[in-house]
């Protein structure tokens, strides 16, 4: 469910015309609805009514300040991975004391910076990384909270490079291993034990890992809450979303033969509630694309149509530099016209960008309507790690953010310009 609907012929986000966005603001440009954002997190926190939970954005999904600050407003916080990300949240209102901090490689810097903010939690990914922490920690003479990320190693049946919870990723620490560095961690001076954390993988459309992995973990919390009083049990982000609408048409990617209904934060919530609710202690969630990935488009003009001998291709002003999912991991995105009209011819091809990669595409040999130069297009589902992805490759300047909110729309990122590709520069 989102707020991207054609009236009146003309695709709207909420009560703002995308064509006359466009025009206003040029192409490529990004534009995101608040009401999605509004509606994503309600939903999700509905669902999971009187269990004890906080949810923390996954702030890699999308970084923009003002998106940041909408959320932070709802009572939300965040999964962040770096110091920037903290930079940013605390930039936009964000409360650092509601901010847990992941990833396998913290510098010290940020360990420093993260510390002095007051943050949550420091997901601690490997014992080499735990007693940095403490020596850290003791520099500066504070204690640092910390949980344990487990790698349950379970398969989230979803694309190999966003799968994170099976034995053979970076990710966590194996099962056999968390009870050795809740020891080691319980003797280190500078460290206080607060929690436990995991995160299987992402854009899950299946409820079964996160409950195989839940219940694989169920026996470890209950044995960390008796030995340390731990406070929290994380279960990651990971609900996916409908990339692909069902009257999607073109050969089969490897997205359309794994993709399965939606993941309703109800199914969700259904299935792994009573389960979690038994443990009596808080239950963080970490969703990134469930909460922002419908809530926003990439608007994009067509430049040229090229027919080649194999193919028809569409060459449009927003290239892998800007959305990297289709390059990056064969990702889908809808592609529909502006004027809905356009959507009643349709020919068989590609949309391209116009960076000097093959791999600079949007689709491939897929069933799309027969836009022509000038036209405009939206790229959907581009709320989560699309802008976040994005580059300066080919020195191309990164596209506007606009938020919608009703009929008003304000500027969330100015669009780059020339001289912002060379400032830094010596
Ligand atoms: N928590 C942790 C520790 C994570 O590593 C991630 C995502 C999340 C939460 C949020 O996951 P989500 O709810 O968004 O699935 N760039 C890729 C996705 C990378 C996800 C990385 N980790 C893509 O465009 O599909």
């Amino acid at each position: 469910m989102h707020q991207f609907k054609y009236h009146q012929g003309t695709l709207h986000c909420e009560g703002v015309n995308l064509q006359t966005l466009a025009q206003d603001h040029g192409t490529p440009l990004y534009v995101y609805s608040s009401q999605t954002l509004r509606d994503n997190y309600e939903r999700l926190n509905k669902a999971l009514g009187d269990l004890d939970h906080h949810i923390a954005f996954a702030v890699k999904a999308n970084s923009n300040l003002s998106v940041l600050n909408l959320l932070a407003e709802l009572g939300s916080g965040f999964d962040i991975v770096s110091g920037g990300e903290l930079f940013r949240v605390i930039k936009a209102g964000g409360d650092p004391g509601r901010c847990s901090f992941a990833g396998v490689g913290k510098t010290a810097e940020e360990i420093t910076y993260a510390l002095e903010q007051g943050i949550y939690c420091f997901n601690i990914e490997s014992l080499a990384e735990l007693e940095f922490i403490n020596r850290v920690a003791e520099s500066l003479s504070r204690t640092a909270p910390v949980a344990v990320r487990i790698n349950p190693n379970v398969d989230a049946q979803t694309h190999k490079y966003i799968s994170t919870g099976k034995a053979e990723n970076k990710f966590g620490i194996d099962y056999e291993e968390t009870m050795r560095v809740y020891e080691r961690a319980s003797k280190l001076p500078h460290i206080s034990i607060r929690g436990i954390q995991m995160h299987i993988g992402s854009q899950l459309t299946n409820v079964s890992p996160f409950v195989e992995a839940v219940k694989r973990v169920i026996p470890l919390v209950q044995e960390l809450q008796h030995k340390y009083g731990i406070e929290f049990f994380s279960i990651g982000g990971g609900i996916g979303i409908v990339y692909e609408e069902a009257l999607a048409s073109g050969p089969s990617s490897w997205w359309s033969e794994h993709e399965n209904p939606p993941l309703s934060p109800d199914v969700y919530a259904r299935e792994l509630v009573p389960l979690l609710e038994l443990l009596k202690m808080k239950i963080v969630l970490e969703p990134g694309r469930y909460m922002s990935g419908n809530a926003g488009v990439l608007l994009a003009s067509c430049l040229y149509e090229k027919k080649g001998s194999a193919k028809t291709f569409k060459i449009v002003d927003a290239g892998m530099n800007d959305l990297i999912r289709p390059a990056l991991y064969e990702g889908h995105h809808e592609i529909v016209p502006i004027f809905e009209r356009q959507s009643e011819n349709t020919v068989l091809g590609d949309v391209v960008g116009p960076i000097c990669e093959s791999g600079d595409f949007f689709c491939q040999d897929r069933r799309i309507a027969d836009f022509q130069q000038g036209d405009l297009i939206a790229l959907m589902s581009a709320g989560a790690y699309s802008f976040t992805m994005a580059s300066n490759y080919n020195s191309r300047p990164l596209p506007a953010e606009i938020l919608v909110d009703g009929t008003e729309c304000s500027i969330a990122r100015k669009r780059q310009q020339w001289s912002d590709l060379i400032s830094g520069e010596l």
